[in-house]
């Protein structure tokens, strides 16, 4: 590895691998490929748009290590066998993901350069903690906080873009995490009563890191809007959705879903986010175009 990290590219086997794959999952194929109108945009909002979306497959990524090692402690903490059967299609969505998001770059001239390190890709808990709280931490961090709270976000990126392809693509995203979103609360369903007060202390502060990593995240876009042409936000064509209704949406679907479900199972990450929920507003989210909205 270079001191910069490695470059995150991807290839095809081909073949009669391609084949198997795309008859798992035929939904990439049918998109409008090839439909994306970009005559009217300058080459820097193109740029952006580009950069924007090879960043979107590299979450998908990440999210895909992320749901492979939930499923590991999932099988580890003996889960309930349909609910750890429900999370093996995950995997495979997010890889289905990491396709569509790169080849919309690809169809906007080209991926561009994105380097990181491949084995610090994701979080993962301490081996020493017990099978089933990994699995809890796992959960709580990548289901509960961040797949829920993706969900409302993409909806409304979805229903914001205004080209087919955009708009293909994201609905496809949005109608797969629609199922990761409610996996996290099956899960404690089942989990939350078997930790102890300790435990569920312990999940709550991670909970708070959780939440605390994706206002980090908003910083960045915040500060965009903040210096950027507040007065005539707008959703991006080419890109995904960055409003100020885009960023009331982000702080109030925090609260409504991922807060407040999580309290009801006696996880409360509130005590630790001292005063950061509070310096949300105006919120702002972390989605691919915020560069090529700024202009
Ligand atoms: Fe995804
Ligand atoms: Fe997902």
């Amino acid at each position: 590895m270079t001191e910069l990290g490695e470059l995150f590219e991807l290839e095809l086997f081909g073949e009669q691998i391609e084949k198997r794959y795309r008859k798992l999952r035929p939904e990439v194929e049918v998109m409008p490929w090839g439909t994306l109108n970009t005559a009217e945009f300058p080459e820097h909002v193109i740029v952006a748009a580009r950069q924007a979306w090879t960043g979107a497959a590299f979450q998908e990524h990440r999210t895909g290590a992320s749901c492979a090692l939930t499923l590991k402690a999932l099988i580890e903490a003996r889960a309930p066998l349909d609910l750890i059967a429900i999370a093996c299609r995950f995997p495979l969505d997010e890889l289905v993901h990491v396709e569509l998001c790169a080849r919309l770059a690809m169809e906007l001239g080209g991926g561009s350069e994105i380097r990181h390190s491949p084995t610090a890709l994701i979080y993962e808990p301490p081996r020493d903690l017990p099978a089933l709280l990994i699995a809890s931490e796992l959960v709580v961090h990548n289901f509960c906080v961040g797949e829920a709270l993706s969900i409302p976000m993409l909806r409304g990126a979805a229903k914001a873009a205004a080209q087919p392809l955009t708009r293909a693509v994201l609905s496809r995203i949005v109608r797969d995490e629609a199922m990761h979103g409610g996996f996290g609360w099956w899960y404690l369903q089942w989990a939350a009563e078997q930790h102890t007060r300790e435990e569920l202390q312990h999940l709550s502060r991670l909970a708070a890191r959780s939440i605390r990593g994706i206002l980090s995240n908003w910083d960045y876009l915040k500060r965009e809007l903040l210096t950027g042409k507040r007065g005539r936000p707008r959703a991006h064509s080419l890109g995904w959705m960055q409003t100020t209704d885009y960023l009331a949406l982000a702080a109030q679907s925090l609260k409504s879903k991922v807060i407040q479900p999580l309290a009801r199972f006696g996880i409360d990450p509130l005590p630790y986010l001292a005063g950061e929920l509070e310096a949300l507003t105006p919120s702002a989210g972390a989605m691919p175009n915020a560069r090529a909205e700024a202009e």
